[in-house]
């Protein structure tokens, strides 16, 4: 009957988290210690009194001011330890992490610093907790197509350590469309496809997702309930929604947690998974999510067996390596 003992010892599979967004303050402040890195706070107290975010850009303005200590490769690969570490704790057995390599290289830092600093850090998260992980490199879409271009030919070689691209950053004004045909090449090369859309974009930058950029998998997505067909299309589908609740009610795309549509989704037949997005900035890690809105809404333990089932179902492992999962 206790549900969060359920959701503790469920195996999960994390789809949408930003490797970026766990930095923990503490972190934070021990790199940029060791990179001489000014940052405009003086304690742990002042990072989180900062983290009083209400919208995307307000986050997005922290979080890359934030990721300038994160220097050297060691620095990425304590990065990914420390989420593996955590992860492992919530029973976390796979992981498709994204990250951000435009928010690294266009401060200086190489390529290769940043995918072989993560790449060490998954490999030990392996052979340490036997966590399976995968990596998708994301577009800024506050940049333009031609900076996606560059970021795709510099990730080129690394392509067999890639299992696909996505788009973040900040998105009203940014519509998928901008990006159709670099997402095209990304087929192209085999790799998969995923998007934000619909976190705070209209329904439409969903369909553009799904029509434009041929999206595998649906990041966010809770503005398609606006769109009866679309929520339709989507079931049908299978599309997998990589929902996440605390940063939702963070970034007020729902106004509290009690009117989270997790369950909404999953009664429209959505394949809806939960995660955590940026833990170290909205306030818990996949654990915390399932058990808050699981507790906000109530939902039952079939529920969340469901959504756990999900992120499997969801996830670019092969068949065989989900069939012991469902
Ligand atoms: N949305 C868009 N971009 C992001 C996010 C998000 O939730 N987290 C990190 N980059
Ligand atoms: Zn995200």
């Amino acid at each position: 009957p206790d549900i969060a003992k359920l959701i503790t010892d469920l195996p999960k599979a994390e789809l949408h988290l930003h490797i970026e967004g766990t930095l923990e303050p503490q972190m934070m402040f021990a790199l940029a210690r060791r990179n001489k890195i000014d940052i405009p706070f003086r304690s742990v107290e002042e990072v989180h009194a900062a983290y009083n975010f209400t919208n995307l850009q307000d986050f997005l303005n922290i979080y890359y001011m934030a990721a300038n200590v994160l220097v050297e490769e060691e620095d990425f690969r304590d990065l990914a330890v420390a989420y593996f570490d955590r992860a492992a704790a919530d029973n976390v057995v796979h992981a498709e992490i994204f990250f951000d390599p435009q928010t690294h290289t266009d401060r200086g830092i190489p390529f290769d610093v940043v995918i072989n600093g993560l790449l060490a850090g998954m490999k030990e998260a392996r052979e340490k907790h036997r966590i399976t992980s995968k990596l998708i490199l994301c577009f800024l879409r506050h940049l333009d197509e031609d900076a996606a271009f560059q970021t795709f030919r510099m990730a080129e070689p690394w392509f067999d350590r890639i299992v696909g691209v996505g788009l973040d950053s900040s998105e009203v004004g940014y519509p998928p469309s901008k990006f159709a045909r670099v997402f095209a090449a990304a087929g192209k090369a085999r790799l998969k496809r995923v998007a934000h859309a619909g976190e705070e974009g209209p329904p439409e930058y969903v369909h553009q997702a799904l029509d434009l950029l041929h999206i595998d998998r649906l990041d966010h997505g809770n503005r398609a309930l606006e769109d009866t067909e679309l929520t339709t299309r989507l079931a049908r589908e299978a599309m997998t929604l990589t929902v996440c609740p605390l940063s939702n009610h963070k970034l007020q795309v729902v106004n509290d947690l009690h009117n989270h549509p997790i369950d909404r989704m999953l009664a429209r037949g959505l394949r809806a998974t939960i995660n955590s997005d940026d833990p170290a900035y909205f306030g818990g890690y996949i654990g915390d999510n399932y058990r808050a809105v699981a507790k906000a809404r109530n939902l039952s333990r079939e529920a969340c067996v469901t959504l756990a089932r999900n992120s499997f179902l969801g996830s670019f492992l092969d068949d065989q390596e989900i069939t012991p999962h469902l």
